[in-house]
């Protein structure tokens, strides 16, 4: 039985081993983690992270094929497949502060291979990596004096949260990139269990760990510029939601991924771009840097715009309001918190002095980390009726499809008038919203308002 081992347990190696696991019974699947909270809570009842299917899956793997654990050297030296899924996140301190990647991680893992290893590996970069870092695992892991071979592959992942199970079971394409056909093949391999042949891509190393962050930098490109023309669509009358359903017929364009609202969040897009940015410029390419920079510095403007939107609307002052905030997790269908625009709307927010009350279904444990040094009146509300009430102006911060359910005529009965409604994901119907009463701001279109 080969062994898989997947060194990092948290959004991307949680999920991808499990559903290996699931697919290919004939492998061992181990997940190692320096966080012993994090290993534990994949071996309870309540899993560290919020995924649909997820939880289904782990249990009918878990203790068969797929085992959660913190012995990282024994892991290591059963292994004969090694997938490196730590966090890469964006450096905060000395060269490349705020762009370069922060690889830290990652060296580590290769130090604790390196020492723990004891006989030849197929070592994958399943975490998203600047082009050549493979090249520095490489040294890294060959600096051994056992006579010791490691084959390196990279194998991003593409999985987005809140459809990972879906994603990983039925993936546009899996990627694999290397220098041995060898260790390519036994990579393919695994995934080949369930993935059709004709949807696994092999390239050299080097595209591969590329096509990684282009992949995300082009995704949110699409976002900046919808959210770019939504401004442009508030001066003058045209409707986004209208302008990029026509504009998505197009085949060449597409209709996916043209949804305006309050930008981007989630723990990649900025960091990948960012990352990439600071590629162009060690390589001497500040134009093309610039380029990708615009596509955060969009993000940033359109949360930015969002808040002024609301400030004009009342009257310029929210101090001492109550303003409900619907959503704080960066996308519907994940706890995740990491980025999303609700965490820098709502500390403009305290900083204007207004009283924010936050729901949503998954992610308040960790919008209470995330706004624990925010000073001012927060409430955290399980019920979102509780949120709602008594407050001057209620705000969709996340796309999770029960918002539209809401009895949205108990709502405004319940608020301060006049209400004024932000939608920043476009979820609700304006027009319905404004017969009930409220002033309704959506994104990219005409305000519906009664004076
Ligand atoms: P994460 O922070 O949820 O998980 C990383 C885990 O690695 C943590 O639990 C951390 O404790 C562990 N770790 C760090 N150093 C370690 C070490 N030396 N030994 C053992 N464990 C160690 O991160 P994530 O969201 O799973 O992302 C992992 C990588 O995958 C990143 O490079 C990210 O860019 C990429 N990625 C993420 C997503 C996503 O949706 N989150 C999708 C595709 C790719
Ligand atoms: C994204 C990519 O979609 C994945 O392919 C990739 O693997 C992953 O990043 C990663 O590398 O981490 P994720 O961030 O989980 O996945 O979620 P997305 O669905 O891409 O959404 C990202 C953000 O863009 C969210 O805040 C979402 O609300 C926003 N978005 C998305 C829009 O504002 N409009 C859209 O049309 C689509």
């Amino acid at each position: 039985m080969k062994r898989i081992l997947c060194i990092g347990a948290g959004y991307v190696g949680g999920p991808t081993m499990a559903v290996i696991a699931d697919q290919c019974p004939d492998l061992t699947v181990t997940v190692v983690d320096i966080n012993a909270q994090r290993i534990a809570a994949w071996n309870s009842d309540k899993l560290p992270i919020y995924e649909p299917g997820l939880e289904a899956v782990v249990r009918r793997c878990r203790g068969r094929n797929l085992f959660y654990s913190t012995d990282i050297p024994g892991a290591i030296k059963a292994a004969d497949i090694i997938f490196v899924s730590v966090n890469t996140p964006t450096k905060t301190f000395g060269a490349g502060a705020g762009k370069a990647a922060d690889l830290q991680y990652l060296e580590k893992t290769a130090r604790s291979i390196l020492e723990h290893a004891d006989s030849d590996k197929i070592v994958v970069e399943k975490s998203t990596l600047p082009v050549r870092t493979a090249q520095a695992l490489s040294r890294v892991l060959h600096s051994n004096t056992r006579g010791l071979k490691f084959r390196i592959v990279s194998n991003p992942e593409f999985l987005a949260e809140g459809t990972a199970i879906e994603d990983l079971l039925h993936p546009d394409r899996v990627l694999i990139g290397g220098m041995e056909e060898s260790a390519i093949e036994e990579v393919a391999q695994i995934y080949a269990h369930w993935v059709p042949r004709e949807r696994i891509i092999t390239t050299n190393l080097w595209s591969s760990e590329l096509t990684k962050l282009v992949s995300n930098a082009l995704l949110a490109q699409r976002i900046s510029s919808v959210n770019s023309i939504s401004a442009l669509c508030e001066k003058t009358g045209a409707n986004i939601d209208e302008v990029t359903r026509a504009a998505g017929r197009d085949s060449r364009i597409g209709p996916k991924f043209l949804k305006a609202g309050i930008g981007f969040g989630g723990s990649c897009f900025k960091k990948d771009i960012l990352n990439l940015v600071y590629l162009c410029e060690h390589y001497g390419l500040p134009e093309v840097a610039a380029y990708w920079e615009q596509v955060v510095r969009m993000n940033d403007f359109q949360a930015r715009r969002f808040v002024g939107t609301m400030l004009s609307a009342m009257f310029n002052t929210v101090a001492d309001k109550k303003i409900a905030i619907l959503g704080f997790a960066f996308k519907a269908d994940t706890g995740d918190t990491r980025e999303s625009p609700a965490i820098a709307v709502c500390r403009q927010l305290l900083e204007e002095r207004a009283r924010i009350r936050i729901h949503d279904p998954q992610a308040l444990d960790n919008a209470r980390i995330d706004l624990k040094d925010a000073a001012g009146d927060i409430t955290y509300c399980e019920d979102p009726y509780e949120a709602v009430a008594g407050a001057h102006a209620l705000v969709i911060m996340t796309d999770w499809k029960n918002f539209r359910d809401l009895d949205y005529e108990r709502i405004f009965e319940r608020m301060e008038k006049p209400a004024f409604l932000f939608d920043g994901r476009n979820l609700l119907d304006p027009e319905k919203l404004f017969r009930i009463g409220f002033h309704v701001y959506p994104i990219g279109q005409k305000p519906l308002t009664h004076f």
